[in-house]
């Protein structure tokens, strides 16, 4: 009989039982140190808090060139202290995403997102996602209960990036059929390539509207982005467009979803910080932080060494890779009193990396946490109580909970619920 690798053999990438709970395992190598060098591959994980702001930070010798998907083969051989050139002139993969962009390119895709996240437009967007997170919400109450992540959390959240977008309306149910179909990224149980497939449908879409757009300018959202200028003046391709607009789904749709999934389970759990969220909706954002902190949904954001550096005390060469793992440094004693107790309140809490830091912190942060209290609130609104269905997840003591085997995201595959109305 086949024995069980020991935690610190085991893969990252691929063993199951890490992706589904890679807690132990950060524990296991965070023994060895912030900076821990992996069995078996030429990957580096960083569990530490300070040495993981220290990678997002150091911009010049970490690139983000092999985001989203941390294994794909560099195209040549490394054989300098200084590989930031070849990064730069070889493409990263079939489609280059604002998540794996450097410098000045980088700067430039990012600021095509500028016209979605003003005050007056993300406050429009609120006023869509309370209406539309009121009317769910009323549905699946009245049904007395639901399973919550893929009935309500995905399409809502895709909704409101649709409404930030200025989707017309006739499109938008063909999005969220497109997503809803769509595994998490990272998902080591699809078989290649297939999570890029929805993006290329979505794209479709977008290079339409942005090509009518600069044809026809209309009083809209959609208008603003196709004729949003690069700081130095210039016009985007209209493809660039289309990649900024189609990865707010790819970044903002599973994480915002799965959040969701976390901190739902976690209020069905116990019964008192439920109560106390209901009768005090105020505690929602110290409470949500405190989620994204012992259990946000992205685990791992990943960088190249494109020069040879360190990290802390440890050497760097370049053309190493790194996990950032964002959910282990949100847990390092070094940083946090007692990190697994969940504590609403903890000072300093927004302090922590599960939006990441630096360059490419989260550009949606602000509306994912957003969506999530409103989501939240609604739902605290319309109950007296929401348990788990237990006919779905079993007893207290003995829950069977199915967690996305990714080495992206911390999220439950499904939460089935039972409501109690008001
Ligand atoms: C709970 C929900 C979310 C979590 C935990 C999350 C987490 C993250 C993290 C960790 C990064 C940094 C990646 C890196 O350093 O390489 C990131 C980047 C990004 N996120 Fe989010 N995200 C969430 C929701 C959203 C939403 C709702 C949107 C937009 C609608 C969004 C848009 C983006 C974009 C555009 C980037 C790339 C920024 C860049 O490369 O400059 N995210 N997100």
């Amino acid at each position: 009989m086949a024995t069980a690798a020991p935690t610190i053999e085991k893969d990252y990438f691929t063993d199951h039982s890490v992706l589904l709970d890679p807690y132990d395992y950060f524990e296991t190598i965070r023994a060895h140190g912030p900076v821990y060098q992996m069995q078996g591959r030429d990957v580096i994980v960083v569990t530490g808090f300070a040495e993981a702001l220290e990678v997002l930070l150091n911009k010049r010798d970490f690139s983000s060139w092999l985001n989203p998907d941390p294994l794909v083969p560099l195209p040549f051989a490394v054989e300098s202290d200084d590989i930031s050139a070849l990064l730069d002139a070889n493409p990263s993969g079939q489609m280059e995403l604002m998540v794996s962009y450097d410098g000045d390119k980088h700067l430039a895709a990012r600021s095509l997102l500028n016209p979605l996240f003003v005050p007056s437009r993300l406050k429009a967007n609120e006023a869509f996602m309370r209406a539309y997170a009121d009317d769910m919400v009323r549905e699946v109450v009245a049904a007395g209960g639901c399973e919550l992540v893929n009935r309500v959390a995905t399409p809502f959240v895709t909704m409101v990036i649709a409404d930030l977008l200025g989707v017309p309306a006739d499109d938008r149910e063909a999005f969220r059929r497109i997503i809803d179909e769509a595994p998490p990224p990272g998902n080591m149980d699809t078989p290649d390539g297939q999570s890029i497939h929805p993006l290329m449908v979505m794209a479709g879409y977008f290079a339409r509207y942005i090509a009518e757009r600069r044809a026809q300018p209309q009083d809209d959202v959609m208008t603003e982005m196709a004729m949003a200028r690069y700081p130095d003046g210039s016009t985007p391709d209209a493809m660039e467009v289309v990649k900024s607009a189609m990865f707010l789904f790819a970044a903002g749709q599973d994480t915002s979803a799965k959040l969701i999934g976390n901190a739902l389970r976690r209020l069905c759990e116990d019964q008192a910080m439920q109560q106390a969220l209901r009768e005090d909706r105020k505690l929602i954002g110290p409470f949500l932080e405190e989620v994204l902190r012992v259990e946000g949904s992205t685990k791992a954001t990943f960088r190249i060494a494109a020069r040879a550096t360190k990290i802390g005390d440890t050497d760097v060469p370049a053309g190493k890779r790194v996990v950032v793992a964002l959910s282990a440094a949100n847990r390092d004693p070094r940083r946090w009193d007692d990190p697994d107790e969940f504590r609403i309140g903890r000072p300093k809490i927004k302090e922590h990396v599960a939006f990441g830091r630096g360059a490419h912190t989260c550009a949606g942060a602000p509306l994912a946490r957003a969506e999530v209290a409103v989501l939240l609130d609604r739902l605290l609104e319309h109950t007296r109580a929401i348990t788990l269905d237990e006919a779905q997840h079993g007893p207290a003591g003995a829950r069977t909970i199915a967690y996305e085997p990714s080495y992206i995201i911390r999220g439950l595959a499904n939460l089935h619920v039972r409501f109690e109305g008001v």
